[in-house]
Formats: structure tokens, sequence, C-alpha cells
């Protein structure tokens, strides 16, 4: 049996940016083929900065606590500094994810990429 970090038990009792931005400049979606989860990131971008970032995930708890921790470390950085961000940064502030629940980090990032790739083709970029 697997045990979840701190960290992990903590985003995912109090998670952190959970909800929807209405008028949100990027969105982002992505699925998990493995377990069938879904994880959609909504973002304000100002002056190539994460403005403001929530997130709304139907998943596991390990899946909760990558998208509170993602949004997290996405707020108030640029928009390079969050291209650069991987799920495996993601899964290291979070002192790490048992083995059979790695799979589930991939999403995080991924998730924030797309909404970033969304705000861009919306922009023109
Ligand atoms: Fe599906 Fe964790 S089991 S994302």
């Amino acid at each position: 049996m697997a045990f979840y970090s701190e960290k992990v038990m903590d985003h995912f009792a109090n998670p952190r940016n959970i909800g929807e931005i209405k008028d949100a400049d990027g969105i982002g979606e992505v699925g998990n083929p493995v377990c069938g989860d879904m994880m959609t990131f909504y973002i304000k971008v100002k002056d190539d900065k994460i403005e403001d970032v929530k997130f709304k995930t139907f998943g596991c708890a390990a899946a909760i606590a990558v998208s509170s921790m993602v949004s997290e470390m996405a707020l108030g950085k640029t928009l390079k500094q969050v291209i650069d961000l991987t799920n495996a940064d993601v899964a290291k502030a979070l002192d790490g994810l048992p083995s059979n629940k790695m799979h589930c980090s991939n999403l995080g990032a991924d998730a924030l990429h797309k909404a970033i790739e969304n705000y861009k083709t919306k922009q023109g970029k």
C-alpha cells in the first residue's frame, strides 16, 4: 500500500484555486486515458504573466493535489516560466507521489500548457 505525502493530503483536503473563470483568456483540458479522469484549467493573463488561475478536476486524490499545486506554482509567473514547468517538477513539489500514482501527475502541467496554447491561439500568436 502506497501512502501520500503530507503535502498531497493537504492539497487534496484544501485545494487552492478551485473553480472556473467565466471570461478566461485561455482554457486547457486534458484527460487521462489510463483512468478516464479529466482536468480543466482556466487562466487570465496580464503583461505576459498568469494573473489568475482556476481549475476543475474530476479525478483521484493525487490528480486534485496535482491541480492545486500546479495552480499555486503558476500564479504570478510569466508564461515562459509556466511552459518550462514539468510534470516532474509538480510531483517533486508535492514531495513525490506513490509510483502507481505518478501517471496522475501527468495531467497538471499538461492542462496548464494547453491553456497557454489556447491563449496564444486566441491572441493570434
Ligand atoms: Fe486518474 Fe489519478 S487515478 S488521475
